[in-house]
């Protein structure tokens, strides 16, 4: 029998409502998968999220670069959360802004991001939340999905690490399929991260190739 690891540390970045977070929770929960959060960060001092956590009892930081003199002071003190929560995996779950670069650096292959498309395509900046929806509508695709990725330098262009298609109906608009993607999220997203917990992630070149288990 394959031993079970401790539970693998996650610190969640969030801008809004949390629905993603709530899900990871969920599963955290009852058992499929195996981590725990340690910290949740928002940019945002109203997000949901931030409640949610505080309500979890799990440590809960309102952290915007305006607060700060500048990048260096923003992202050190980012540095010291996530090194104190001993953190082993970022998790970014419908964070709107840019993380640091000297943090994307330091958690290299431990930092994963959810984008609500089939990337490459619909991603970038500029292309999040229902602008995504709104912009594969008005191309006339007839899939969609989500992609769980490794954040690099850029927006959205890490390598993939779980994707999963959602279909597009001829009445759909930016917000009835945003929520059929929203459950292929709240799937995928739990999935990938206990990859991560049993230590099944593996780079190969650009590629993220998923370890058999056990
Ligand atoms: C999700 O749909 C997520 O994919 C998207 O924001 C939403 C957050 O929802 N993220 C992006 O667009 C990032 N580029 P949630 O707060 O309910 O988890």
């Amino acid at each position: 029998m394959t031993k079970q690891r401790e539970p693998l540390r996650i610190a969640v970045f969030a801008s809004g409502r949390g629905s993603n977070f709530e899900a990871i929770l969920k599963n955290i929960k009852n058992g499929t998968v195996n981590a725990k959060v340690v910290a949740v960060i928002s940019n945002k001092s109203s997000a949901g999220v931030l409640e949610t956590a505080r309500k979890e009892n799990i440590p809960s930081f309102h952290l915007s670069d305006v607060h700060f003199n500048s990048l260096e002071e923003y992202t050190e003190r980012l540095l010291q959360v996530l090194a104190e929560a001993k953190t082993e995996l970022v998790v970014l779950a419908g964070y709107m802004k840019m993380v640091p670069p000297a943090i994307v650096r330091h958690y290299k292959y431990r930092m994963l991001n959810i984008h609500p498309a089939l990337l490459p395509s619909f991603g970038g900046k500029g292309l999040y939340g229902h602008f995504v929806h709104e912009a594969v509508l008005e191309y006339g695709c007839k899939v969609s999905g989500v992609t769980v990725h490794m954040v690099d330098e850029e927006y959205d262009t890490g390598p993939p690490v779980m994707q999963k298609c959602v279909p597009v109906m001829e009445y759909d608009t930016p917000d009835t399929l945003a929520a059929r993607v929203l459950v292929a999220e709240h799937e995928i997203y739990s999935t990938a991260i206990q990859l991560f917990a049993q230590d099944r992630i593996e780079i190969k070149g650009r590629k993220v190739v998923i370890k058999k288990w056990p």
